[in-house]
């Protein structure tokens, strides 16, 4: 792990450690679901209790009219909390983050709280690094829009926002519970969002299977 740091302590310390011993953390799958229809039935891969849960939909203003209001009144019986900011890069940052956690916070969102990131890899990014540090961390689901999302930021836990200084500089990997990609989300995807996916996969295949890329 990139945080353990061999400290080589100097024996001219008067005091012995107090050793910290941590578990190892136990290995775990996820599953990412590709096909047709899934948001139309999230019953099919919420958890199986999820009328009771407190779920909060992360999403952005584009994806919020076309997916994220439709989603929210499926699932009305959870009474989910239906949370959405100004499309874009521009809005992956701490003021956001902020804002939407406040927000978390006034609806009493507890540790049982599962967020639904629902858009592309800016609501991934944005709503995962919440999941990551809200009450030192709780559960969330992957729900990509773009084709971006699908193949690249929605898989591998990788969640953060730019600052002033640059991209994606403040950040943590913390892994959803499952990815789901509904195809049916490509038909409302601007082409320029499609190619955009298209050279990332094509970019992926280039770079780790000739065969694939072939
Ligand atoms: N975490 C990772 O591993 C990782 C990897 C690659 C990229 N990223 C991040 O992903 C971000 C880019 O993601 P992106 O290209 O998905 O951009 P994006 O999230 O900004 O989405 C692009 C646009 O498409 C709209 N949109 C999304 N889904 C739609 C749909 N189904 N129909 C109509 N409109 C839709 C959005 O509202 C937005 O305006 C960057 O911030 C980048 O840093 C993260």
């Amino acid at each position: 792990m990139s945080h353990t740091i061999d400290h080589k302590l100097d024996a001219s310390l008067i005091t012995k450690p107090i050793m910290m011993n941590i578990p190892a953390s136990k290995a775990f799958t996820y599953p990412i679901l590709v096909a047709s229809d899934l948001l139309a039935h999230p019953e099919k891969w919420l958890p199986t209790d999820w009328q009771k849960k407190r779920l909060v939909i992360i999403t952005d203003d584009n994806v919020n009219k076309i997916y994220g209001k439709h989603l929210s009144t499926i699932l009305e019986q959870a009474k989910p909390l239906l949370l959405s900011f100004m499309p874009g890069e521009k809005s992956k940052n701490s003021q956001i983050k902020l804002n939407l956690e406040q927000r978390m916070i006034q609806a009493h969102c507890d540790r049982d709280t599962l967020i639904l990131a629902l858009g592309g890899g800016v609501v991934g990014d944005i709503a995962g690094f919440i999941a990551a540090t809200y009450m030192r961390g709780i559960s969330y689901i992957q729900i990509p829009t773009t084709l971006l999302a699908m193949v690249d930021s929605s898989v591998g836990g990788k969640t953060g926002i730019n600052v002033p200084q640059g991209k994606n500089l403040i950040g943590a990997f913390w892994q959803p519970t499952c990815v789901i990609a509904d195809m049916n989300c490509l038909s409302t995807l601007p082409q320029v969002h499609l190619i955009n996916g298209l050279i990332e996969a094509i970019k992926m295949f280039a770079t780790s299977d000739a065969k694939l890329f072939n």
